[in-house]
């Protein structure tokens, strides 16, 4: 006899009924009556489930025994019209094999608790969950896209590297790296660890971004994006941040603020339009069940992803952000934290001007230099710089970036100013020194992305392993 291909539940679905198939998954659930059982079967290929229907009869009774939620089996028989409702085909099964049993009494997703606290506990079990097996298939979607959109526009994919010895951002958050003993650390004369005897002969970390390095590429291929890891050793236990995270770093020659703005918006349009196109049972799952439509002031995940891609951002300079920021005060509106000309924004500020005042996403530009990073272009003003942060509904910045300073004078003025060590930083004022251009970019993040898609309201739950202030599990 031939044997049967194995299909996935996803393909299965859509087949007429009538044939013999072949389907292999984790159990859902066990239900049934005296004569027979129903399976639900997932393979993590779609969010939907295919219905077993299995005759009890001596022959399947010790095989159903062995079948709980969470075992693995694999299921030929007829593919089948269903009667109930919920689907269209289900598969009569001709023959069960049980590859792994799984004990109810300890599987770790039998439990009641099903809050997102608990699965972050059990977070190298939690893809076997409808939600997170949504989240998963939606990140693997979007990182596609991402490559599919740069290299439609023929962006050159740079890979930049993980550990560095330069601090792009110049805030001080890094890993360190080394081999160095730390219960007996070589020291110099001055008494300080000798890091001419760690491993790369100097301090090392890991990265921030990827920046600095794809300036490199931009100065010399044109467009260049990266999408990596990227590491901050900031102690923000918030529901946005995470220690280890995805960016993706587009860098472009001879693009200005503008350029950047628009490439920016157009980007991020076409990904939310990507997800709706091609992930849309994903998405509707996860709104109906988390974000529901009618009581929700915006209309729900759905509503507010269109609302995205169908509306202009708002152009805005943060000093006029900052005039309307100090209204909305005068007007009543109580924010936790400060505000006046010169602040840091937060994200109660970010998302009050997005959500409340404009109701649409906003980019912020014209910051103060001395909230920015060294490398921004400098306006004529001398106090401002021509940075770009885009401001999400529910997210508040999703993207920073800027348009780069090109004028080597400048840019050199501006790290003696800020007492950066110039020692890991001369190949990158190279870029200035040789053939300098009008150029700029910026960093979306990837699970800041995730948030918006999915409609998740933790960072931690939109990538498979979080890595947290004292958390690193798994
Ligand atoms: O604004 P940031 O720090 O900008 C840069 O790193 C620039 N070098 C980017 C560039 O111009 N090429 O970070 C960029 C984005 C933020 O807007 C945010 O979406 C995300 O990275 N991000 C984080 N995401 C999760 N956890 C964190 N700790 C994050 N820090 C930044
Ligand atoms: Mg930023």
């Amino acid at each position: 006899m031939k044997e049967i291909q194995r299909m996935k539940v996803k393909d299965l679905l859509k087949m007429q009924a009538g044939q013999e198939v072949r389907a292999k998954g984790w159990v859902r659930t066990k239900r049934g009556n005296k004569e027979i059982a129903f399976i639900a079967l997932n393979d993590g290929s779609t969010i939907n489930n295919m219905q077993i229907v299995v005759d009890k009869n001596a022959e399947t009774e010790p095989i159903l025994a062995k079948i709980n939620t969470g075992a693995c089996i694999r299921v030929d028989g007829q593919l089948v019209e269903s009667i109930g409702s919920g689907q269209a085909v289900e598969i009569h099964a001709s023959e069960i094999e049980v590859y792994g049993t799984c004990d109810p009494m300890r599987y770790p997703l039998q439990k009641k608790d099903t809050s997102f606290e608990y699965l972050r506990t059990v977070a190298h079990m939690r893809p076997r969950t409808n939600t997170f097996g949504a989240v998963l298939r939606l990140r693997s979607q979007m990182a596609y896209a991402i490559h599919d959109y740069f290299h439609s526009k023929g962006f050159v994919y740079l890979n930049t590297p993980l550990i560095t010895a330069s601090d792009c951002e110049g805030a001080g958050q890094m890993f360190q790296v080394t081999t160095l003993d730390l219960n007996n650390v070589p020291r110099n004369k001055k008494g300080q660890p000798d890091f001419s005897k760690d491993f790369f002969g100097k301090q090392t970390s890991l990265t921030v971004s990827g920046q600095l390095e794809g300036e490199l590429g931009a100065t010399a291929l044109g467009e260049i994006y990266t999408f990596g890891p990227t590491f901050r050793a900031e102690n923000s236990n918030t529901p946005r941040h995470l220690a280890e995270f995805w960016m993706i770093e587009p860098e472009m020659a001879f693009y200005d603020i503008k350029d950047n703005m628009d490439l920016a918006e157009d980007f991020i349009k076409h990904l939310v339009k990507y997800a709706l196109d091609n992930c849309y049972e994903d998405i509707k799952f996860l709104g109906d069940r988390y974000d529901n439509g009618s009581d929700s002031e915006d209309g729900g995940l759905i509503e507010r992803l269109k609302g995205v891609i169908g509306t202009e951002f708002v152009r805005l300079e943060y000093t006029e952000g900052i005039r309307i920021l100090e209204e909305a005060i005068k007007n009543g509106v109580q924010f936790e934290y400060p505000v006046y000309w010169g602040v840091d924004l937060q994200s109660e500020h970010e998302r009050y001007l997005v959500e409340k005042h404009f109701k649409r996403p906003v980019i912020l530009t014209g910051y103060p230099k001395d909230i920015k990073a060294f490398y921004m272009k400098q306006n004529e003003d001398g106090k401002t710089v021509r940075a770009m942060d885009v401001l999400f509904p529910k997210i508040g910045e999703i993207i920073g970036g800027s348009e780069r300073e090109a004028d080597l004078g400048k840019l050199e003025a501006r790290i003696d100013e800020l007492g950066m060590s110039r020692t890991n930083l001369e190949w990158y004022i190279d870029t200035r020194r040789f053939g300098s251009c009008p150029h700029s970019g910026f960093g979306l993040g990837f699970e800041r992305l995730l948030l918006f898609i999915t409609g998740m309201s933790n960072i931690r739950d939109v990538i498979p392993f979080p890595r947290t202030p004292k958390n690193c599990e798994f």
